[in-house]
């Protein structure tokens, strides 16, 4: 393989920066080889009502796993990310919200979140809700998202945060999942100027008492949209804080007690809900923050991921808001009203820091340079990317265009599951390589395995694990803890699984080469096949669905099925379009197939099994590296799937 170019650290990071390659050096051993002190050290940047001596408690087993970190601490997350700035910072901007609409716009400063936390806090308090009591919220990118996050946080309640693009169906089994009290969300959302009945869809998930847990839905109005009203559980927001305090004490939380569920797709079966914890996810998300974007006091930063994914609750709440920072929120989409938004975006409030995901890249580099044309983008500094592989031509362009050459592109890989950064280059310390997530933060030790489980040393591709627990780690499977060792530490014995490969070149940088189970990544969304698949056999007219992912220019990877009818039901058309809509309405409109092959009957090995790396090549158009195929039950069955392929 060739060498790759590198950009070593531009001058200009390295006069501002935390860290420089020394620093990060030797912080990184002492990380791995005194991890109690290292770690004891950095939970300073955190106020605690106890102080934790107890540092680091954690098990990785095939039968056994247990993970504490900081179990004897005290503190709340919320105090956390606005009370304690408020001696010095509340003046300060916490949310330039930025609408859908150009013409929206609202500045909310830190001690403003503060009083609308603590209302909301009371009023949540007056609901019922009691610590430990799960809220599922279902928002838009409003500031109230945040609020009503922080509001749970607060009170020591503990918030699912439900995407605004998961359908009735999705929103019914996550909140059943966690037995939700409460569910908070909006008359309607706004995306490209259309608008999101959210609340309809709530309406639609609780209909005929599908959610018994449920005791009221908080409606945030926000467009003024016409909304049916339930008498029994339906409160408006602004009437339920009305008579609220704006002042809230903060619940006493242990470092262990649960932070929030997030739900995420995996190989097999209904999404999982991932458990994180309140302090050891506080510091690392906050600490990764501090680094990753080499945070300086006066920076404007701006992540346009959405709340509803990890990026939206690590870097756009918990992580930013400990460091009291002020942030562009965005309510709307890179491409709307033009494809200039992001760059009249940055110039309005002078970003600093700009963290995006590498499909919204790819959907702007596909105009040339026109997104920043006549834009003062010399207020960057660094540029990030989350969620999916960059390839380097869209590395190119964000690094020439967005960048101007100047700014350090941060390549930050990780999942739900860690709670924050794992592998990343920092600004001051890693020279890049385009496409390279490069090297571990502090205590994180990846490492490579083959399917046999043989450690590979040195120069490698392989599995990517991590040998030891780090402080955001996912505790658990909420209400399944045994599923959460199956998926993440049976693979390998007393190692965390991470579902996707990786090389590791000759400057032990890694390449992260995307998942290697059947999990999809389409637009930087995490979608589980056998997820898109339940919801098509849940058809009247379909008998089997097999789904598989393909490489698609802007989405990375896009989702192709393979259908077979029923007897007797015509597949034309018509029944694609049905199809189509059908998951878009079941599951989400992220999950909306972009190719439907019909098929009488799949490749599945004599025991049944459906070979999906034969549906995978001949999806990726590559049907000539099918390799073995004389395990198949009937191998003719193949090359009608090749003749009738859609994507050529
Ligand atoms: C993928 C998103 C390559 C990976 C934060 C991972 C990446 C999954 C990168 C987690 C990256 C995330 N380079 N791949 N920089 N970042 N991924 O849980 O496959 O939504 O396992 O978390 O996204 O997706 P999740």
């Amino acid at each position: 393989m060739t060498a790759s170019k590198t950009y070593p650290v531009p001058e200009a990071i390295k006069s501002s920066t935390h860290l420089n390659a020394a620093t990060y050096a030797e912080m990184y051993t002492r990380s791995i080889e005194e991890p109690e002190a290292f770690w004891a050290q950095s939970a300073t940047m955190l106020e605690w009502y106890k102080q934790p001596t107890k540092i680091k408690n954690t098990h990785f087993g095939k039968n056994e796993v247990s993970i504490k970190w900081f179990e004897d601490g005290q503190l709340n997350a919320s105090y956390n990310c606005i009370d304690r700035h408020l001696a010095n910072n509340a003046k300060k901007v916490a949310f330039h919200w930025e609408g859908d609409s150009p013409e929206d716009s609202l500045d909310v400063t830190y001690q403003e979140v503060h009083y609308e936390v603590c209302k909301l806090a009371n009023a949540l308090k007056e609901m019922g809700v009691a610590k430990g009591d799960r809220v599922a919220i279902y928002m838009p990118m409003v500031p109230e998202a945040a609020y009503a996050m922080l509001a749970c946080a607060r009170i020591g309640a503990v918030h699912s945060v439900i995407f605004g693009g998961f359908s009735p169906n999705a929103i019914a089994d996550r909140i059943n999942d966690s037995k939700a009290k409460v569910v908070i969300t909006a008359d309607e959302g706004r995306r490209a100027g259309r608008s999101i009945p959210l609340k309809a869809n709530v309406d639609k998930a609780l209909a005929n008492d599908a959610c018994p847990s449920i005791t009221h839905v908080v409606v945030h109005k926000l467009t003024g949209g016409d909304v049916d009203w339930n008498e029994k559980h339906d409160v408006w927001w602004h009437d339920a804080v009305e008579d609220c305090s704006g002042q809230c004490e903060p619940e006493v939380m242990n470092a262990e007690d649960p932070l929030f569920i997030l739900y995420t797709s995996g190989s097999t079966g209904t999404p999982k809900g991932v458990v994180h914890t309140t302090g050891g996810y506080l510091l690392y998300s906050a600490m990764t923050f501090k680094y990753a974007f080499d945070y300086q006091e006066d920076d404007i930063y701006w992540c346009t991921a959405d709340v509803g994914w990890i990026t939206g609750h690590s870097y756009m709440v918990y992580g930013p808001m400990v460091n009291a920072a002020t942030q562009v929120f965005f309510e709307g989409v890179p491409t709307y009203p033009d494809v200039k938004r992001i760059a009249q975006v940055v110039e309005k409030y002078k970003v600093n820091s700009l963290y995006t995901a590498p499909t919204a890249i790819r959907a702007l580099m596909a105009h040339g340079d026109k997104p920043a044309e006549g834009c003062d983008l010399s207020s960057l500094r660094i540029l990030g990317t989350v969620g999916e592989p960059i390839n380097p031509e869209a590395w190119d362009w964000y690094h020439r265009v967005i960048g101007e050459s100047r700014c350090p592109i941060i390549d930050t890989w990780w999942q739900t599951e860690t709670g924050g950064h794992m592998i990343l280059p920092l600004p001051g310390a890693t020279s890049l390589k385009p496409g390279s997530a490069t090297r571990p933060f502090f205590g994180i030790q990846p490492a490579l395995f083959d399917a046999d489980g043989n450690e590979l040393e040195g120069e490698a591709e392989g599995n990517l694990v991590i040998k030891d627990s780090w402080p955001a780690q996912a505790r658990t499977v909420y209400g399944d803890h045994e599923r959460f060792i199956n998926t993440y530490f049976s693979a390998y014995e007393g190692v965390y699984f991470t579902g996707d490969g990786a090389r590791r070149d000759e400057d032990d940088y890694f390449w992260i080469t995307g998942r290697v189970d059947d999990v999809l990544n389409v637009s930087g969304h995490r979608l589980g096949t056998a997820e898109i698949e339940s919801a098509l056999v849940a058809h009247a007219k379909v008998a089997e669905a097999a789904v598989v992912g393909f490489p698609h220019d802007i989405k990375g990877q896009g989702i192709y099925v393979y259908v077979t009818p029923n007897e007797g039901v015509v597949a034309d058309e018509a029944l694609t379009k049905e199809l189509k809509a059908w998951v878009r309405q079941e599951l989400s409109p992220i999950a909306t197939p972009d190719m439907i092959q019909w098929s009488d009957g799949l490749p599945k090995t004599r025991s049944g099994k459906i070979m999906r790396r034969i549906l995978r090549k001949i999806a990726a158009n590559e049907h000539d590296q099918l390799g073995d195929t004389s395990t198949l039950a009937d191998p003719s069955v193949v090359d009608t799937l090749i003749a009738e392929r859609l994507n050529k």
